[in-house]
């Protein structure tokens, strides 16, 4: 464990957020009472919502103001990250408005401008709103044209009208390139907010701050002294009850178009002028650009997809992916992805990055590990079985933390190595309170920082990286299930790394 001779102090900010009303669609929701309303708990403990603030819920139930904060009252008492302290619970519940009605029927927006125009008037807003689409991804088209022709999404000199839209944005890169085009024509770019909760978790973030706040790494970040990169998300969970969704879906569109490009882009991009939101995004956009498209001859090398069957994880039986309900019972789906990529700049030429996610994995973890060069062997000929390669790891959950392991004598009279690591564990220094991971994203939008959202041409050269990868797997029969739930996913996916004389951390 490493400790501070002088304890670190986190700056936080004061800004608070912009005066507004935040109008939620699709409030009945899961998201809604998970975590967009403890988020917003949240940010009143840490003060960071002013007085002039309110809340919308718009869903299509026909509930009273009291009968929808009384549900998010008992809901909060559930998913809050923390013990409720009632009088902030009641400093926002008072805040807390609710339109029932059809998202596709005008009428529903005649009565959102009323609502929200009296709101302005009894906290003396100067009508600044952020809509949030937590609906189905078919609505958002709908709901966006609908508010731009009742005119809500017009800014003036004085306010100002944002969007977060949630995941997925679109199924492959046409849609995609149809949805921003859809939405660009009621809204302009700035008004936009695609949301990754990826971005919203503090140890990705702190990848920014770890490259380029530290005069140590960047020198070295680079294909002269990294090995390879593998970025893992594994996770234990099966489908849920999100079968019918995840079997349209799969493990290429649900987390590597999005979540893993994110963390390669945060790892891989060149330093941005400035944390501008534009500058950053520059940045990401270039590299995701300079992955070496994948050739149908590529894609059946450098790929391997995986199914679970039954098994166990966390010491139960668990049923194999085909039984999962709302899943077909011949499902060709993929709950497991592995690619190798090549990124084709000065920075990163030869350096294999090895992406991998997956669903019913023996744990939880997203982790990202750098491997240095071996050190040259000359002076250690006799001990090259013990030499070990430097690694950096980035934990991003459970255990929030970076370690960097290096070889050590392991004492006695002869010279013994072995491998050790130095670690930073972020419970210990910052101690560990639990969030939702939405607080920042939403502060963020609030004071116009759009810095961790994705914007168009980012979504859409996730999707063009990937799109070949899922044509020719579409046109490749792949004999699933090919591996056991609680084991980390098909034999191929070790083979892929073993044949560079690697293998997965
Ligand atoms: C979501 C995916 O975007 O991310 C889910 O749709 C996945 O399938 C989830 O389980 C993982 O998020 P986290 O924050 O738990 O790693």
């Amino acid at each position: 464990m490493i400790t501070a001779i002088h304890p670190i102090k986190p700056v936080t900010s004061t800004r608070l957020a912009d005066p507004c009303v935040m109008v939620i669609f699709g409030a009945g929701g899961d998201l809604t009472k998970r975590l967009l309303i403890p988020a917003l708990y949240n940010l009143v403990r840490n003060k960071l919502l002013p007085e002039q603030f309110a809340i919308v819920g718009v869903s299509r139930n026909k509930l009273s103001h009291d009968e929808f904060r009384s549900k998010l009252r008992q809901d909060i008492q559930e998913f809050a990250t923390v013990t409720v302290e009632s009088s902030l619970w009641e400093w926002l519940e008072q805040r807390i408005y609710y339109l029932g009605g059809d998202f596709t029927d005008s009428k529903l927006y005649t009565q959102l401008q009323t609502l929200l125009t009296q709101i302005d008037q009894d906290y003396h807003m100067p009508g600044n709103y952020l809509y949030y689409l937590a609906t189905a991804p078919t609505l958002f088209c709908g709901i966006i044209s609908q508010l731009g022709s009742a005119k809500l999404t017009q800014e003036t000199d004085t306010s100002w009208r944002r969007v977060i839209i949630e995941k997925p944005f679109g199924r492959d890169l046409e849609s995609a390139r149809t949805l921003n085009n859809n939405i660009l024509g009621v809204l302009k770019e700035h008004q936009i907010y695609r949301i990754d909760h990826y971005l919203g978790k503090e140890t990705v973030q702190n990848i920014l701050v770890f490259r380029f706040g530290n005069g140590l790494f960047e020198p070295i970040w680079n294909r002269r002294y990294i090995d390879h990169v593998q970025i893992t998300v594994a996770e234990t969970v099966g489908v849920e009850l999100r079968g019918d969704f995840y079997d349209r879906t799969g493990a290429v569109r649900d987390m590597i178009q999005n979540h893993l490009f994110q963390l390669l882009a945060m790892i891989g991009m060149e330093p941005p002028v400035s944390f501008e939101a534009d500058a950053v995004r520059d940045e990401k956009s270039k590299l995701l650009r300079a992955i070496q498209p994948f050739t149908p001859e590529l894609v059946l090398n450098n790929t391997v997809k995986g199914q679970y069957s039954e098994g166990v994880v966390n010491h139960a039986i668990v049923q194999a992916y085909r039984s999962e309900p709302r899943v077909a019972k011949n499902s060709s789906i993929e709950t497991f992805a592995a690619l190798k990529l090549d990124i084709d700049n000065w920075r990163w030429a030869g350096v294999p990055f090895y992406l991998r996610t997956g669903k019913r994995l023996p744990k939880r973890v997203t982790e990202i590990v750098i491997q240095f060069k071996q050190a040259p062997s000359l002076l250690f000929r006799n001990l090259t079985n013990q030499l070990t390669p430097n690694l950096l790891t980035i934990r991003i959950q459970p255990n929030e933390s970076i370690s960097l392991q290096f070889g050590a004598k392991i004492p006695g009279p002869a010279v013994q190595m072995g491998a050790v690591n130095m670690d930073f564990c972020y419970a210990d220094y910052f101690g560990s309170e639990p969030t939702t991971g939405y607080e920042t994203l939403l502060y963020d939008c609030t004071i116009g920082d759009a810095t961790l959202f994705q914007r168009a041409d980012n979504v859409e050269l996730g999707w063009s990286v990937v799109n070949p990868i899922l044509d020719v797997w579409q046109a490749h029969n792949q004999e699933f299930p090919n591996y056991a739930a609680g084991t980390w996913g098909p034999v191929a996916a070790d083979e892929l790394l073993e044949r560079d004389g690697r293998q997965w951390q």
